[in-house]
């Protein structure tokens, strides 16, 4: 066995977990010893590095401050939209950061209390992030593309004693305002934080409400640095929450000692980097994988982020991203396959990379959704470096299939993530819960316990953690993707077996979506399901049935449907089409035929179920999906 073969890395991880995670660990600087590597003392719920005490904030930055590497880019942030960019050492980002933690704690903020950041992509975002860290506080970033009503739930599931906001942020050339979002999200919500510290950008100046808001400049000017505080390696160090069956989103819980264990060996072992190597993860603080990789792996690791304000076309033109890749000296890339379908279909013929010199770049990841190989080929003839497709969820922090870059790299082959990561055992399982032989279509699943880094819990709700993840196959965590491992250990997957779907890598509920659909007082009854799109992946499309006695048309029901998808859980959802349909399409029993009419609107095969109740009606619906132009073909 050799530390750069994979089957041997993989088979230590799985036979003697405490002693490779040890061995990780000792990366990390400790104020205490762990007194167990893995405690499996009350399964089905473990927990890594019981004992152990850290701060995740002193790994990130004043480690490497104290080694002498005060001087090294920390963070590079770069915005087209606002056409600047600014570098922070990590002598810089962490006396920001420390002063901003002395002003969250003149506001009160202590372990263990909650603090939302509803935040564009600016500097500050990542700052407030690690002062939570640094003062044992938990963080809660919310999404900018949220809305109020949703930003409000989170409010009252997390009941941040401050929230960290922003007077605006930018989609290319649009000024989207945070701050009204922000008070309607207060208004509504039952919990009210007793401050909101508010950084005012020049592109809109946010009106301020007496006694609760504070501007972000004066409470820093205000503030003194404050030290780490050591908190226990269980301890939480933030929440991020994500969605679900239902309108109410799961608090994913992420504690301190191993998230930092797990990430700086995934920056290593999985993305194949060193400390120094510039790392740009193309992504949004508000979601997983900015949490994981534009803020703590990197800067755990040593290297220098990228915090980039833009999108991959538009700000200005396709060759953004070799442009910053270009100018910032990137090695390693991550983003997802929507954002490479973008500039696909902006620069089919890859003109714009030609401008740029790449010669540093050394591996394109893509994750969030399914990478479609066509995607994969066209990314790997065009940029020449290894295009790696890797899986993981909000749940798990970090990848459960990779390639992994810094142990052996593998084969590629099109549409699959390669093979498990060291740490997790993953198995499909029918549905008894049998290991399905190679080939296979199963639940996939992942032997107890996860790794290091893995979600412990949901937020305040133990039991909603053991149902969503644990009770339907004993003894395996359910990560909620169906697919099959071939004979060589690759696994596909294939996609959700609940009401999730993923609209340009952003993780949506239909679930949710109909809850908002069916509060309209014209609507009886609707189903949103997620059709196929050539650019996002999936798109949301709602069938609705009217009221009987209503009098309405499509033409005006579907906009104010559309309206109210943007006011309640926001632009994100990306909710632009309803269709008004007779009657929905179902089973005798009562449930809804999403599945069937998923194919007939994407124009693959289908077999409606024996259990069908009235088989005309997908006729009608064939006939109505027709009038959006499906299927596309
Ligand atoms: N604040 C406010 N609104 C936001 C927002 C934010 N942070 N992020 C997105 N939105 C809005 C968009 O402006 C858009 O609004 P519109 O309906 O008025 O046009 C809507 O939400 C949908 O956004 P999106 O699905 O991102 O579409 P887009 O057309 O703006 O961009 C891509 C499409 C492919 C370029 C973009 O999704 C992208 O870069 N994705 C890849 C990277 C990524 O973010 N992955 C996520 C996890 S890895
Ligand atoms: P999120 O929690 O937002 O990261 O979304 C996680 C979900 O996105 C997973 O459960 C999958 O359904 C999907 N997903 C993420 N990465 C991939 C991938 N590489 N291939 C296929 N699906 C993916």
């Amino acid at each position: 066995m050799s530390d750069n073969d994979y089957t041997g890395v993989y088979q230590r991880a799985l036979n003697d977990p405490d002693g490779f995670w040890a061995e990780a660990a000792d990366d990390i600087h400790w104020d205490e010893r762990w007194d167990r590597v893995l405690d499996g003392s009350r399964p089905p719920f473990y927990r890594w590095f019981t004992g152990g005490a850290l701060n995740t904030c002193y790994n990130a930055l004043d480690v490497h401050v104290e080694q002498g590497n005060g001087g090294r880019p920390a963070l590079i942030y770069d915005s087209p939209v606002t056409d600047s960019v600014k570098v922070f050492t990590y002598l810089e980002l962490r006396d920001a950061v420390a002063t901003f933690a002395g002003a969250l704690r003149n506001h009160g903020v202590g372990v263990g209390d909650r603090v939302i950041v509803y935040m564009p992509m600016v500097p500050e975002a990542v700052v407030a992030m690690l002062a939570c860290a640094r003062l044992g506080a938990v963080h809660s970033v919310v999404f900018g593309g949220f809305a109020a009503n949703e930003l409000a739930t989170r409010i009252d599931d997390a009941r941040p004693r401050v929230i960290v906001s922003a007077s605006c942020g930018i989609e290319v050339n649009r000024v989207i305002e945070y701050k009204p979002l922000l008070d309607e999200a207060v208004r509504l919500a039952q919990h009210k934080p007793a401050a909101c510290l508010v950084l005012q950008r020049p592109q809109a100046r946010a009106s301020m409400v007496a006694g609760r808001d504070v501007d972000w400049n004066e409470a820093v000017a205000a503030a003194g640095p404050v030290p780490c505080v050591s908190v226990a390696a269980t301890d939480p160090l933030y929440i991020l929450y994500t969605s679900g069956t239902t309108g109410q989103p799961k608090g994913i819980v992420r504690d301190n000692g191993g998230h930092a264990v797990a990430l700086k060996w995934s920056m290593k072992n999985v993305y194949g980097v060193d400390a120094g190597e510039v790392y740009w993860a193309a992504s949004d603080v508000g979601w997983v994988v900015g949490h994981s990789y534009i803020v703590y792996g990197p800067l755990l690791k040593g290297c220098t982020t990228v915090l980039y304000e833009g999108k991959p076309v538009g700000t200005p033109d396709p060759g953004a991203f070799w442009r910053v890749v270009s100018q910032h000296g990137v090695s390693v890339l991550f983003t997802a396959p929507t954002a490479f379908r973008a500039i696909k279909k902006e620069d089919p013929a890859g003109q714009y990379v030609e401008k740029y010199d790449l010669s540093h770049f050394r591996t394109l990841f893509l994750a969030g959704e399914r990478c479609d190989p066509d995607t994969l080929v066209w990314a790997q003839d065009l940029l020449g470096v290894p295009v790696i497709d890797h899986w993981w969820q909000t749940e798990t922090g970090w990848a459960i299939a990779a390639n992994c870059m810094g142990i052996e790299p593998l084969p590629v082959k099109p549409g699959s993530p390669t093979r498990a990561v060291p740490g997790y055992d993953v198995r499909v399982l029918d549905d008894e819960g049998r290991d399905l032989p190679p080939g296979g279509m199963g639940s996939i699943t992942v032997k107890l316990p996860l790794p290091p880094g893995c979600l412990p819990t949901l937020w305040n709700n133990e039991e909603g953690y053991r149902k969503a993840y644990l009770e339907q196959h004993p003894g395996y965590y359910l990560t909620a993707d169906a697919g099959y491992c071939d004979e060589d250990g690759y696994l596909w997957i294939m996609g959700r077996i609940d009401d999730v779907i993923n609209v340009a890598g952003h993780r949506l509920s239909t679930g949710a979506m109909e809850e908002v659909l069916a509060s309209h007082p014209a609507v009886a009854e609707c189903a949103v399901l997620g059709v196929a799109d050539a650019l996002k992946g999936q798109l949301p499309l709602g069938l609705i049935v009217v009221k009987a006695g209503v009098e309405t048309t499509e033409e005006v029901l579907a906009p104010e449907l559309v309206s109210l998808m943007r006011e309640k859980i926001g632009p994100v959802a990306d909710f632009k089409q309803a269709l008004l349909v007779k009657r929905l399409p179902k089973t005798r029993s009562g449930k809804i035929l999403r599945g069937t009419v998923r194919s007939m609107a994407d124009g693959t095969p289908y077999k409606p179920p024996a259990t069908i109740d009235d088989p005309a009606i997908l006729d009608e619906i064939r006939e109505d999906l027709g009038r959006l132009g499906y299927p596309k073909g």
